[in-house]
């Protein structure tokens, strides 16, 4: 069917929308039958648009637009993030919600993808104002979120405090606590333990598994990260702990090199205080500068659309590990392929985090926790197999690992949609 020009489903040039949609197209011709229902994938089931306004410290009211997306529910409860930042719309919540239907998928957990956000700079609000913002957001929302309905989760510039206030007000409304309704959330809440590096430990497992299958020694290899938070700087500890140097980093701040390998523990507290280019002696270089520096592993790891076709062409790394979401535009991603350049998707990459939420959400179920030796296997075994599986399609179709992981989930997500049937 050919969709209306102002139909919310129609991307707007170089989104992050777009780029899901043409990935989706991708995915089409290993479908089989089940392309009938293809079309499903296109579309969010819900998206919800939610005023928050707040009452700021100096008295006056602030409004801040929030959303909620469901994008397919077909295999369980919608999951997904939470994330506060000033650029977000309703259609980065869109392809944000729809990537994480296909990351579920991918690692085989019974969800569907959902995601949220707030149009906000949150650095710029009190704590007091924070909380606030929070809970009436999550008030606003708790019409269709719930532990059987949907789970969010920190995304950027949302952390385990951020989960406690949604958990609590949710509980507050619904009068019963409610552990089970988000995850991220601290150890003495309902929280796991492995939760807070879990998306960096994926990035690193799958990283760890695509280097040993190109024939890349750890030992030695340089490691370049964008984006320096929760996801950035754990895969890096991990890389370092595994005889990697992280030679050169970026965030907001800007971005700093040092090519026989940073002490991580070192930037990882200057990028919490200040930003990386805090760090006392460190050599500062231009922010395009990162993309062609001399390394072999590149861990985009910050916001979507920052492997754009300039810098997919100029990068040395051979291994590409997409810690963020969407961060490769889909030209950007044939120039890498035409390159030799593997790169290990998000959709599976990152999957990590999701991961040990549905651990985390298992446990508030059972009231039964688990160590974090147990936690940590788990999630490998969870991520090496699916990333076999994946690498397996791959081979036989003769196609990327992003098209190999939308085949193997949208597969799985239009089974779900097919046996259930259409209702009424
Ligand atoms: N946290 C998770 O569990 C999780 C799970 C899956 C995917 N992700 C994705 O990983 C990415 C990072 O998330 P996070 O949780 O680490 O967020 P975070 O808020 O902890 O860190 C974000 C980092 O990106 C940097 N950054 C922001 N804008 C930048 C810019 N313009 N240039 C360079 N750096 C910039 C910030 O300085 C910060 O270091 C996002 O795409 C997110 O959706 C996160």
């Amino acid at each position: 069917m050919q969709l209306n020009a102002l139909s919310f489903v129609q991307p707007t040039p170089t989104s992050a929308w777009g780029t899901y949609l043409s990935q989706v197209d991708r995915v089409m011709p290993y479908l089989g039958k089940l392309q009938r229902w293809s079309e499903t994938l296109k579309r969010p089931k819900r998206a919800l648009i939610v005023d928050v306004p707040i009452e700021l410290d100096n008295g006056t009211i602030a409004h801040f637009e929030g959303y909620r997306v469901q994008h397919n529910l077909s295999r369980g409860p919608g999951k997904g993030g939470v994330r506060f930042h000033p650029d977000v719309t309703l259609e980065e919540v869109m392809a944000l919600s729809a990537w994480m239907t296909v990351k579920c998928a991918a690692v085989n957990l019974p969800y569907g993808g959902a995601k949220g956000g707030i149009r906000v700079d949150p650095k710029k609000l009190s704590m007091n104002e924070l909380e606030k913002m929070t809970r009436r957001y999550t008030s606003e929302i708790g019409l269709i979120i719930g532990p059987q309905q949907d789970i969010p989760a920190p995304d950027v510039n949302t952390n385990s405090q951020i989960m406690a206030w949604m958990m609590d007000t949710y509980s507050m409304n619904t009068g019963a606590t409610a552990t089970g309704v988000v995850t991220g959330k601290p150890i003495h809440l309902g929280g796991s333990l492995g939760r807070v590096k879990a998306t960096g430990r994926g990035v690193f497992v799958t990283g760890r598994e695509a280097a040993r299958r190109i024939g890349l020694d750890l030992r030695g290899a340089r490691v370049a990260v964008q984006g320096f938070g929760n996801v950035g700087s754990i895969a890096a500890e991990l890389f370092a702990e595994a005889g990697a140097k992280v030679v050169a980093v970026q965030d907001h701040t800007g971005t700093v090199f040092n090519g026989d390998g940073f002490d991580v523990a070192k930037l990882m507290e200057a990028g919490r205080r200040e930003g990386v280019v805090s760090l006392a002696g460190a050599e500062r270089i231009d922010n395009e500068a990162f993309w062609d520096v001399e390394c072999d592993i590149l861990i985009p790891a910050a916001l979507e659309g920052q492997v754009t076709a300039e810098r997919a062409r100029k990068t040395k790394a051979k291994l590409v590990l997409e810690g963020a979401n969407g961060p490769t535009v889909p030209e950007a991603d044939d120039i890498l392929a035409e390159r030799g350049v593997l790169v290990v998707p998000d959709v599976i990459c990152n999957a990590g985090g999701v991961t040990v939420s549905y651990f985390e959400w298992v446990q508030d179920f059972s009231s039964f926790f688990w160590t974090e030796d147990e936690i940590n296997q788990r999630l490998d075994q969870i991520m090496v197999n699916a990333l076999n599986h994946i690498w397996d399609t791959a081979d036989q179709h003769k196609i990327s690992l992003r098209t190999a992981t939308f085949t193997v989930s949208c597969e799985r997500i239009l089974a779900a949609r097919q046996e259930r049937g259409l209702y009424p």
